[in-house]
């Protein structure tokens, strides 16, 4: 049985969506059928055997779209294997990355029916520049310099490890 996967993202400034397509691009790469869409235009689940979410974390808490997600489509989610990974740190920062893990842990910790077969948190990025109001009007904000620390070597290997997880239960 072909294992069919839906990658759903979030994303405020497009980095975690450019993720998203890297995965979504690994697992094709795998043999998977993988097609990709924003989650709060996810209608539906059936049709896919398995569901890959990912979403940043944005103040201490993940992306409320992931979480409108969740909510919305819980019981088809409990029957299909879910990986998941969040975007947060954009520094090098052990603590940075600890924090993050942190606070993805109880979020996630909100929804205890969840069971991913993967989780992870990558590097993600800022720009300044491409703020948005509020967020513009921050001083602290836009005096911090840009950076983008996603792995892409760590983000396809992390993909490409999926496949057996992604497997249906029965198979
Ligand atoms: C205003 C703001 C708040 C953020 N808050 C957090 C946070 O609480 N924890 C974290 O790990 N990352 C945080 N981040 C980092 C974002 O998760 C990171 O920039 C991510 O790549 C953004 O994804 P997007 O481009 O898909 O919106 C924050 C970024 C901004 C700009």
């Amino acid at each position: 049985m072909s294992v069919s996967v839906l990658v759903a993202y979030a994303t405020s400034y497009g980095s975690t969506q450019e993720v998203a397509e890297a995965v979504a691009a690994t697992l094709h790469e795998c043999g998977l059928v993988a097609d990709i869409q924003p989650m709060r235009e996810v209608r539906t689940l059936a049709g896919y055997s398995a569901v890959v979410l990912g979403a940043p974390l944005y103040m201490f808490r993940w992306h409320k779209h992931a979480r409108h997600f969740l909510s919305r489509h819980r019981e088809t989610l409990t029957e299909r294997p879910v990986a998941i990974f969040a975007l947060g740190p954009f520094h090098d920062d052990e603590k940075e990355w600890k924090d993050a893990r942190a606070q993805l842990d109880k979020e996630l910790a909100k929804f205890p029916w969840l069971a991913p077969v993967a989780l992870e948190i990558f590097g993600g990025k800022f720009d300044p520049a491409k703020l948005r109001f509020p967020l513009k009007s921050l001083p602290a904000l836009k005096a911090m310099p840009a950076s983008d620390i996603r792995d892409w070597t760590a983000i396809r290997t992390w993909a490409s490890n999926l496949d057996a997880k992604l497997q249906p239960a029965s198979s």
